[in-house]
């Protein structure tokens, strides 16, 4: 079935199952591969994108849950102003370790800071939770939200 969506300011026109999910489409599809699969069950937060601003994880959202909805991927999250800060930082700090699971952090954090520009510790603990690192980097990813909160 055809789906028209509206991802990073463009409508994109794709021809796939129902219940297809977002994440392939945007990899498979459009050949977005910045979002990442890690666990395929919503347990790792690699594959997290932004659906109309909120933290998402489209390995497990089927393209016809989508609607009117805007998504955002990694590959824009730079034009918006939480997103940019945090880029930023993760750069200064030089955050990732072996990258894999960093597009889902960033998109977790700069939902974080685009609903909640000063977030106290818990605030991030609870944002973050759901975003498994392997390589550790979690201190880091906590320096870089307070930085990208402060500038
Ligand atoms: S790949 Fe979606 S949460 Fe792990
Ligand atoms: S940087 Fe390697 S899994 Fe997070």
């Amino acid at each position: 079935m055809a789906f028209t969506i509206k991802i990073n300011g463009q409508t994109r026109r794709v021809d796939v199952d129902d219940d297809t999910p977002l994440l392939w489409v945007l990899r498979d599809v459009l050949g977005m591969t910045g979002t990442k699969f890690g666990c395929g069950a919503a347990l790792c937060g690699a594959c997290t994108v932004h659906v109309d601003g909120v933290p998402t994880r489209s390995c497990i959202t089927p393209i016809d849950s989508i609607g009117t909805s805007a998504v955002t991927t990694i590959e824009a999250v730079g034009a918006t102003a939480a997103g940019r800060k945090v880029q930023r930082a993760w750069l200064d700090l030089e955050v990732p370790q072996c990258g894999y699971c960093q597009s889902g952090q960033i998109m977790s954090a700069a939902a974080l800071l685009a609903s909640n520009p000063k977030p106290s510790d818990a605030d991030i603990d609870d944002a973050m939770s759901g975003n498994i690192c392997r390589c550790g980097t979690y201190v880091r990813i906590r320096e870089a939200i307070k930085q990208a909160a402060a500038s």
